[in-house]
């Protein structure tokens, strides 16, 4: 028996992986997050499975369920919105299987940020504006920001941020990230990614308040940072006709003429 931890997507039904849709088919048990998991992944559970909507469930609760699948030598699949890795409650989860000997797999999903940047249209590192991306949030009721993870400290480093969590303090968001970059940086919140009420509204900091027009669904990322709808970079390197590069040796002397896969 094995618990099938299954990244279930940001919402579109048709956005979870193959593996994650066959997982789901093959077990008895499905706990899901109810809250932000789409009921239409449920369609692919067999007929008489189980099916439990986690949400309201404390982390005893979910155990108990898991340890009786486990007793019975049921497989589960247990779903959580996005991906797994971040802000899913896996790693309380698994710290409990470990010490109950039960084990596990994971199965990745695609996250918000990623559903957020397509309905955007928007790479979010581009060559010479910004090369890295943080995924953070704001303190909750739940969990407390580690110190230094602050906003101001993010955005004195120009990257792109994703900003979970956080759209219904949006008033403080913007005044926390004005400081460092102006009032003109793009911004934009994607409310519900790829769900059929999708909302996208794009900005500058300065414009934002005053553009989301008291919008506040819960579901949503904000993203900001120079890259956003930024036509004026370079082109990177990678496809350059004259670069000369492992798939593309640009002359018979080039230290990759002889290079092959496995060479690494
Ligand atoms: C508990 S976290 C789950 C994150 C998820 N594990 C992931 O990989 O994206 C929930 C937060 O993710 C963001 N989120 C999740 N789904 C979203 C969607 N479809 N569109 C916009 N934001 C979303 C929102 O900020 C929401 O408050």
């Amino acid at each position: 028996m094995t618990v099938h931890f299954i990244g279930a997507g940001p919402g579109a039904a048709d956005l979870i992986t193959l593996r994650g849709r066959d997982l789901i088919a093959a077990c008895p048990v499905c706990l899901y997050a109810g809250s932000l998991v789409p009921e239409a992944l449920l369609q692919h559970c067999p007929k008489d499975a189980k099916v439990i909507n986690t949400a309201a469930l404390s982390l005893d609760e979910i155990i108990a369920h898991i340890k009786e699948a486990h007793a019975a030598g049921h497989d589960i699949a247990r779903l959580h919105s996005g991906d797994l890795s971040v802000w899913s409650a896996l790693g309380e989860q698994l710290r409990r299987l470990r010490a109950l000997g039960i084990p596990y797999d994971i199965t990745p999903g695609v996250p918000a940020f990623a559903a957020a940047a397509a309905a955007l249209g928007s790479e979010l590192t581009l060559p010479g504006v910004a090369q890295s991306l943080v995924l953070t949030r704001t303190s909750g009721k739940a969990s407390a920001m580690p110190e230094g993870e602050t906003l101001e400290n993010f955005a004195r480093t120009g990257a792109t941020l994703a900003i979970h969590l956080s759209v219904h303090v949006l008033e403080d968001v913007i005044a926390r990230l004005t400081p460092s970059y102006g009032a003109e940086c793009p911004v934009a919140v994607v409310w519900r990614a790829t769900w059929p009420d999708q909302k996208v509204v794009k900005a500058m900091l300065g414009t934002l308040e005053e553009a989301t027009d008291g919008m506040r669904g819960r579901t949503a990322l904000i993203l900001v940072g120079p890259a956003l709808g930024n036509e004026d970079f370079d082109e990177s390197c990678l496809y350059a006709q004259d670069y000369d590069r492992r798939y593309r040796p640009q002359s018979a002397d080039s230290q990759w003429a002889n290079w092959s896969e496995g060479d690494d």
